[in-house]
């Protein structure tokens, strides 16, 4: 169990969980959000020309992050496995993801997906924002990054379902219990096949737990 993505919406707890799991498999935790903004703040061309998109809540274009993506990749440490903390994020990436890992000649072991309730990730990403000052952890910029996941990366869950390769794991509740979820899913291989069913629970096929009528709307 070492080729790992990890889903799930804005402040579902991907990073957090990402290092418990990295830490237990000894493998690197890559998430394009913190390669990004280290590139930000490192004023390079590439954290210049992504400045702009994630100050918004945008997702930054799939050609730049795709590639910055492949050479993270390839690097020695990444080689034995690796937990990716936030991409792929829509079908292209998707589509790229697959190509770098055939010219590998491997294959990923399983998918994560955080699935959390949409008023508990906004009061954590504000809690955030006190506490950090991530630019994009405004209320207003938040429910924008929730409603881009509904939209463009919640639906790439399927795919990874028909692969036989999805787990859906439930994000609330304490980081450590969270965070013996994350590993039992992780590390165990039966837990595939004890994934939460699909039928009739529309927020968690979104990633999000909400009422039915919308996490995606309201988001
Ligand atoms: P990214 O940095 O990945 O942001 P995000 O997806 O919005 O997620 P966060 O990092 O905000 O939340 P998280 O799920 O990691 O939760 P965390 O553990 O921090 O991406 C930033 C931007 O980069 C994007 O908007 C986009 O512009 C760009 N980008 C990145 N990847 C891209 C891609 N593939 N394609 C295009 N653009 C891309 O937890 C959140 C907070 O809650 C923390 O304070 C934490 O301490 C706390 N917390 C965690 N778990 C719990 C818990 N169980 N109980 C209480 N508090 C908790
Ligand atoms: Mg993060």
């Amino acid at each position: 169990m070492r080729r790992l993505l990890l889903m799930g919406p804005p402040g579902s707890g991907k990073g957090t969980q990402a290092a418990v799991v990295a830490r237990h498999l000894d493998i690197p935790a890559i998430s394009t959000g913190d390669i990004f903004r280290e590139h930000v703040a490192a004023g390079t061309p590439l954290g210049r020309e992504a400045k702009t998109y994630m100050e918004g809540g945008h997702y930054v274009p799939d050609s730049v992050t795709n590639e910055m993506v492949r050479s993270r990749l390839t690097e020695d440490d990444a080689i034995r496995g690796f937990i990716l903390d936030g991409y792929p994020r829509t079908v292209p990436q998707v589509e790229f993801l697959d190509e770098v890992l055939a010219a590998q000649h491997v294959e990923l072991d399983r998918v994560l997906l955080l699935t959390v309730d949409v008023e508990e990730v906004v009061g954590r990403l504000k809690r955030r924002a006190g506490a950090e000052g991530r630019h994009d952890d405004d209320e207003e910029i938040i429910r924008h990054r929730l409603r881009l996941f509904a939209e463009q990366t919640a639906p790439l869950a399927a795919e990874y379902e028909r692969r036989g390769l999805l787990v859906r794991i439930d994000g609330m509740g304490a980081i450590d219990e969270v965070a013996a979820r994350m590993l039992a899913a992780a590390t165990d291989d039966d837990a595939a096949e004890a994934a939460e069913p699909t039928s009739g629970a529309t927020g968690a096929a979104l990633g999000v737990q909400s009422p039915v009528d919308g996490a995606a709307g309201r988001a």
